[in-house]
């Protein structure tokens, strides 16, 4: 398959401090409409004959998060995501989303086959905090718990004592505070900052960032605000301080789809990926939905509020990777089983604070099972 290609460029942080890395992402194909619906039907034929399941983040394509729900799948968070592929009786589960995701589906199955659309689907947190710097920092604060964020190497999560997620993270970082740990903190320099000012730890933290949430602005954010007063404000904690300070609602994916549901008010604006509004839109049928500015108004944007790695993920090479079985993921296993630990560590939490159990691809039932949605 031939693509064009398009450069980006994320946060690399160096130490401390943080210059400027570059990238690629794949621009995806349009399929027409005729095509489309070709391409949906040998989907669904191609899951069956491969008994795999699909497992989708909520950023990638409406057609892909339909699919998943439809087959028996699951649309979720990277929380989510992590269980439900563990849990499934699936052998093989086709992860629609970015390299990290499939990767901690492979280290929680190692039995399973673990395919992904593309494989070049990365992450810019990923990609800003490569495994050797990062084992270097944390040699330099032995004195340190390391906790990452799942969007991380498989490498990165071997060299941490916990993983967590932007459902749990707060949760985590406030009992390991509570026992008097000091904390390490990877790569996303927003969540941790974020996680530092709620539960007071004492974190210190690599200066990545998600390109898609480092656009949201502060002022644009504030004025658009005025212009719609009655509107509630649901901000994903990647996002800049100045953004979170105007939230009326920070969380997960999941967290903001719940938020969106469960609030009393008609309009929201949504600093997240835009692929999120599908589910949204779904989920709280009747309700508005505004997307956050980005980047102000004259600067170019970098990734206009929708990843370029997570819309690599398209039907066509969904097709191809059930047709091809090619793509799969594989962890070299002595790094896997080290990675396990900490993902382990956060699945144990999560159960015993009984965080959601699966997610059952209804949001009508799963809606309203977490305690941590909160205000800013
Ligand atoms: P969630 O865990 O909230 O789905 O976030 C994953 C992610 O990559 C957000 O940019
Ligand atoms: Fe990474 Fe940001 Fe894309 Fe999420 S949206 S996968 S954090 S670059």
């Amino acid at each position: 398959m031939e693509h064009a290609i398009k450069s980006v460029e994320y946060d690399r942080p160096q130490g401390l401090t943080c210059g400027i890395g570059q990238a690629w992402a794949k621009v995806p194909d349009a399929p027409s409409r005729e095509e489309k619906h070709e391409l949906k039907e040998r989907i669904r034929a191609l899951l069956i004959r491969e008994k795999a399941v699909l497992v989708a983040h909520y950023y990638v394509d409406a057609e892909l998060q339909e699919l998943a729900d439809e087959t028996g799948g699951c649309v979720a968070d990277s929380l989510e995501m992590a269980r439900f592929g563990r849990d499934h009786s699936a052998q093989t589960l086709i992860v629609a989303g970015v390299r990290f995701m499939g990767e901690t589906a492979k280290i929680l199955s190692p039995e399973k086959r673990v395919l992904m659309p593309d494989l070049d689907a990365t992450c810019s947190l990923d990609l800003g905090c490569p495994a050797d710097e990062f084992s270097a920092f944390c040699d330099a604060h032995p004195d340190r718990t390391v906790v990452v964020y799942a969007n991380t190497s498989a490498a990165v999560k071997a060299r941490a004592d916990w993983m967590v997620t932007s459902s749990i993270g707060l949760e985590i970082v406030a009992e390991l505070h509570a026992r008097g740990e000091k904390i390490l903190w990877a790569p996303d320099r927003h969540l941790g900052g974020y996680i530092q000012k709620k539960t007071g730890a004492d974190m210190l933290s690599w200066q990545g960032s998600c390109l898609v949430h480092d656009e949201f602005k502060g002022v644009e954010l504030d004025l658009l605000r005025a212009e719609y007063p009655d509107a509630k404000i649901l901000v994903h904690p990647e996002s800049p301080e100045a953004v979170v300070a105007l939230a009326d609602v920070v969380g997960s994916t999941t967290q903001l789809i719940d938020a969106a549901v469960r609030l009393d008010a008609k309009r929201f604006i949504v600093a997240t990926d835009l692929g999120i509004l599908h589910k949204m839109r779904l989920a709280a049928p009747g309700k508005e939905f505004i997307e956050a500015p980005t980047a102000g108004n004259s600067a170019t944007c970098k990734s206009c509020a929708h990843c370029p790695w997570m819309a690599m993920n398209g039907l066509a090479n969904l097709v191809a990777v059930l047709e091809r079985g090619h793509n799969e993921i594989f962890v070299d296993p002595a790094i896997a089983a080290r990675a396990r630990l900490p993902i382990d560590r956060m699945l144990d939490f999560a159960a015993r604070h009984k965080k959601r159990v699966q997610a059952s691809g209804d949001l009508g039932k799963d809606v309203s099972l977490f305690s941590n949605v909160g205000a800013a």
